[in-house]
């Protein structure tokens, strides 16, 4: 069921400090929801808080570490003691890991495991309950990736834990049919964040090849406020899948007619950024 009016509701949002979930934020925020923002990063969370009480409404905040079981739980008994049960749950905070599959470690696979899926998985997990209990058209808002479905080399934990979040969403969707909680999965395509810059861990790559992936995604990246907007409009029209942003909805379609012509696309996007 969707939530046509958004006056009043509170949307908590993970990894709010910064792009997608700080757009995110703002752009609920001037529809006049309540906005629960938790992160790591306290003073890009104390400026979102400052931002958005000037629209005129509450900003709660809280850092968080979405990849931390305990974390999350404690998380979740304040927001219900302090708040109540959200109305939108907008699991987004995530990390990339940059390097091709043999010349990284495996150390890095817990940790974009930990933070991209498991993050999600606690998020639901915990919440879910009490927005069942407390009842009316509430929504689960995962964000996935483009890169879930559209293969791009030097990101394979990546791929496999937004993969991962996609198959989690499908599922959670079919076993709350019969409930009034909507479960929509986020494909952002190349935005223009601080992802590649500030999460990133980027083993076997030259400084030169980080460069040239900045430039690109600073390029042909849209801004975060795009993906913000299409949540938006997947909150107030019950929408379940949201592809955003350049490339999203292309190489969704395209590896539907043709898995094959979609590697060869990826590929040769690949070699021009220098991954291959
Ligand atoms: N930028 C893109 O091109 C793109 C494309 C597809 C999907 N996404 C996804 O969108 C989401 C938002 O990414 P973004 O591009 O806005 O990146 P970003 O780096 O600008 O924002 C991510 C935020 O998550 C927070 N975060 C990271 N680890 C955390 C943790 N363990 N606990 C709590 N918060 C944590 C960061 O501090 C940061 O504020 C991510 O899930 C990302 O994978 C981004």
């Amino acid at each position: 069921m969707a939530i046509a009016q958004l006056q009043g509701k509170q949307i908590l949002i993970t990894g709010a400090a910064s792009g997608i979930g700080r757009a995110s934020a703002i752009t609920f925020a001037r529809e006049g929801a309540h906005i629960i923002a938790s992160d790591l990063q306290l003073e890009a969370l104390r400026s979102l808080q400052e931002e958005i009480h000037a629209l005129g409404v509450q900003c709660h905040i809280y850092t968080v570490d979405v990849s931390s079981e305990a974390a999350m739980r404690t998380f979740c008994e304040q927001v219900i003691a302090e708040l109540g049960a959200p109305d939108v749950l907008y699991n987004n905070a995530g990390i990339v890991h940059l390097g091709k599959f043999l010349d990284s470690d495996l150390a890095h696979w817990q940790r974009v495991i930990n933070v991209n899926l498991m993050g999600v998985v606690y998020g639901c997990h915990l919440f879910i309950p009490h927005m069942l209990a407390a009842g009316g058209a509430r929504q689960v808002v995962n964000v996935s990736s483009a890169a879930s479905f559209a293969p791009a080399p030097s990101m394979a934990a990546y791929a496999a834990s937004k993969a991962a979040v996609a198959g989690f969403s499908d599922v959670l969707r079919l076993e709350l049919a019969g409930s009034e909680i909507v479960v929509t999965d986020v494909c952002p395509g190349v935005i223009n964040t601080a992802i590649s810059t500030s999460s990133a861990t980027t083993p076997g790559m030259t400084s030169a090849q980080l460069q040239h992936l900045q430039n690109y995604y600073a390029r042909e990246g849209c801004s975060p406020d795009v993906v913000a907007n299409d949540v938006l409009q997947a909150v107030k029209t019950g929408k379940t899948l949201v592809l955003s942003g350049p490339y999203a909805r292309l190489t969704f379609h395209l590896k539907r007619i043709s898995r094959r012509l979609l590697q060869k696309v990826m590929l040769g996007s690949a070699r021009k950024l220098g991954y291959l």
